[in-house]
């Protein structure tokens, strides 16, 4: 038997618990990992919420993107072996928030050795969503794209691959993630009233980028600021990105690859500001959907 956190009702986290499974065996075409470390997304809560529908099988295993060693490997898997150190996003809703799941190997990378198992896990959907937005759009050396909700897991691995590509950055976020923005060498500017005037003050023609991780609100508080409409892309509400004659997040090929290169040779650090045991995952799912994590929370079973 393996351990696997889950939620049996949708609706609010009173539903969610740690329990006793099967340790999952591979099908065709995938591999079976003892998980080192899942990554904590607001998608979780969002799905546990019934953001993403109401229909799936209860109890549904919580978890979206996960590290660990291949412990099995399923028929006609031949680019992983056992023991091999592995990232990806858990099969079948199997979850990530457990000791042991299943990954589709199609939808799998290999953990250079110079990544820990606990960045690793924030690569599959932290690091690509990041990769994707800023790359949505193509901007070139010198212009400038605006993260909204810049201190966050995401927002801050998009400050750091801008910087690869010399772009000039600016993070809107709370006062209190200055330190983190300011350290990817983005212009920090505060979140809040009057948000739209202080970045209008840095940039009066615009910008060329704008990825947005919030949303709503703030998100049609700066859409103006775009240079054109379509320069906006959001990872957090694309109906209002779309709204605004911009575009949702759209996942391009062989991305995680790509990001855990990236990765690998240390010019994005994932910012992971805490970890918690598996028997903790309530708690950690609880920061993150507090919507004011600073950087990546991940669970080490
Ligand atoms: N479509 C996809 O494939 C995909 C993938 C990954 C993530 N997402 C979505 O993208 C969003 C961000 O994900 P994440 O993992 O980065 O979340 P996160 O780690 O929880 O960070 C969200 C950040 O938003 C900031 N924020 C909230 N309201 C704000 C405002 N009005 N102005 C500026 N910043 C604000 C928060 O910081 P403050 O405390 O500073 O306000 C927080 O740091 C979520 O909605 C998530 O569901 C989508």
């Amino acid at each position: 038997m393996s351990q696997v956190f889950v939620f049996k009702d949708y609706g609010g986290p009173e539903g969610q618990q740690l329990i006793e499974r099967d340790i999952p065996t591979p099908g065709s075409g995938e591999i079976a990992i003892e998980v080192r470390a899942a990554g904590v997304n607001p998608a979780d809560w969002k799905r546990r919420g019934g953001a993403f529908g109401t229909r799936g099988t209860l109890p549904a295993a919580m978890g979206l993107e996960a590290s660990g060693v291949v412990t099995a490997v399923g028929e006609g898997v031949d680019a992983f072996a056992l023991g091999d150190e592995v990232l990806g996003a858990p099969a079948r809703g199997l979850g990530a928030f457990a000791e042991h799941t299943i990954l589709d190997a199609s939808a799998t990378v290999a953990k250079p050795e110079e990544i820990s198992f606990t960045d690793a896990a924030t690569l599959p959907v932290a690091g690509t969503t990041a990769y994707d937005l800023t790359h949505q759009v193509e901007i070139e050396v010198g212009q400038t794209l605006l993260v909204l909700g810049a201190g966050g897991g995401v927002g801050l691995m998009a400050l750091q691959i801008a910087k690869v590509h010399q772009f000039r950055t600016i993070g809107v976020a709370s006062e209190s993630k200055r330190d983190l923005v300011e350290a990817t060498g983005a212009t920090f500017v505060p979140s809040g009233e009057g948000v739209a005037e202080r970045v209008r003050v840095l940039t009066p023609d615009g910008v060329d980028l704008l990825a947005d991780l919030v949303g709503g609100d703030a998100l049609r508080e700066l859409a103006p600021l775009a240079k054109d409409p379509s320069v906006i892309v959001s990872a957090a509400d694309g109906e209002t990105a779309v709204e605004l004659g911009g575009a949702g997040r759209e996942r391009s090929e062989g991305v995680l690859g790509t990001i855990t290169g990236v990765v690998q040779h240390g010019l994005v650090d994932p910012h992971v500001v805490q970890t918690y045991p598996l028997e903790r995952a309530a708690e950690a799912l609880a920061e993150v959907e507090t919507g004011h994590a600073r950087g990546k929370i991940v669970i080490r079973p």
